[in-house]
């Protein structure tokens, strides 16, 4: 048999840095773990578009599509701030998102005991924190029509479009349903049903599927607004939460710093099962490109290496081998390794990003002895 294909695209800003510590990981499960990966790398974002004219060429697009799992940097950067809107690097992410048809994007936002004290709250109301936000990725105002910038009369208007089918609703409440199973049992659908058509629909839909499919699961609703005050007042309360793209988008940048550092986050956007029963899937962190310190080794590698071990688990069905690099990372943190974004007030120096896939790499050789 072959080995499992992985396409890399390390993208922009710190992307490319933060991925060379995953390749350093991944080459480590071929030499210690018989795991090894077919890995091709290619450009996306500003790069992709600094060569091509486009964030995205078709046969990257086309490789995407073949692979068993991809696995993305960060694209953007000021650059490319003033370029046409059909063509910023966040085009090129957004097109794999919809073209590849990643309706489920999974948002874990854990708090590591390490580093429970960087938060911006108090340290018992995010210690222990473990929530997953399921995001829905490929509907949703990013893409309704009509969208764009029109004249009306002497003035302009700009338009998104709030759209949701059923069916849509129905297939990432069931991803929110299936995870929470595999949690605590309990979810909680946010939406804005008091304002928005879409969303009395999302509401009536996902109840639907809960009555019908998952009485066992125990359902909450919540609107959006106050689901961000829940967040920041008692996140513990929340196991599993699905939600809508932007809303998505907003909730998960608020959890992510609830943990302290959007820097330490991973992601999985997952589609439909492929003929070899593996889903589609992209994994990436949940942090941006961050232009400010791009290029100078200051960059925290761990939400990508979280992303790695995310896509041994969803796509590679290797849950031991997700958990041992879980661990790894813990282990580095409890003992002390601090890159820039994660120094606070400790007083301590930071170590860069290449010393912290490696003290990564250590504590991987560590758990096999
Ligand atoms: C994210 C990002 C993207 C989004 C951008 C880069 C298009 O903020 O993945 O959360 O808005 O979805
Ligand atoms: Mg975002």
């Amino acid at each position: 048999m072959s080995n499992p294909s992985l396409l890399i695209l390390p993208g922009d800003g710190i992307g490319p840095e933060v991925m060379a510590e995953v390749r350093k990981i991944i080459d480590w499960y071929g030499a210690k773990r018989d795991l090894a990966f077919d890995v091709s790398e290619d450009l996306v974002g500003g790069c992709a578009y600094d060569k091509h004219g486009t964030p995205l060429h078709d046969d990257t697009m086309a490789k995407a599509q073949e692979v068993d799992a991809v696995l993305l940097g960060a694209v953007g950067g000021p650059k490319y701030d003033t370029l046409d809107f059909s063509v910023k690097p966040e085009r090129g992410l957004l097109r794999l998102r919809k073209e590849m048809d990643l309706y489920a994007n999974l948002r874990p936002a854990q708090c590591f005991d390490a580093l429970a004290d960087f938060s911006s709250l108090k340290k018992h109301v995010v210690a222990g924190l473990d929530i997953m936000i399921i995001r829905e990725l490929t509907s949703g105002v990013y893409f309704g029509e009509p969208r764009g910038i029109f004249k009306e009369g002497n003035e302009r208007v700009g338009i998104n479009t709030q759209r949701y089918t059923e069916s849509e609703i129905e297939r990432v409440a069931r991803s929110g349903f299936e995870m929470a199973r595999k949690r605590g049992n309990k979810l909680c659908s946010m939406e804005k049903a008091n304002v928005m058509e879409s969303g009395v629909l999302w509401r009536e839909v996902v109840q639907r599927i809960g009555d019908t499919e998952y009485p066992d699961v125990e359902l909450s609703h919540m609107y959006a607004d106050a689901g961000a005050m829940q967040l920041t007042r008692w996140p513990k309360q929340f196991d599993v939460i699905v939600t809508d793209n932007l809303f998505g988008d907003l909730l998960s940048d608020l959890a992510a710093m609830l943990t302290g550092s959007l820097g330490m986050l991973p992601s999985a956007s997952l589609g439909a099962p492929m003929a070899n029963g593996r889903p589609k899937a992209l994994y990436e962190p949940v942090h941006g490109s961050a232009p400010d310190i791009a290029g100078q080794g200051k960059a925290n590698p761990i939400a990508c290496i979280l992303s790695f071990a995310m896509a041994l688990r969803y796509s590679f069905d290797k849950g031991d081998e997700a958990t041992r690099l879980e661990k790894a990372v813990e282990k580095v943190l409890a003992d002390g390794y601090r890159t820039a974004d994660l120094l606070g007030e400790e007083g301590r120096s930071p170590v860069s990003t290449s010393q912290m896939g490696d003290a990564v790499i250590a504590a991987l050789d560590a758990s096999l002895t």
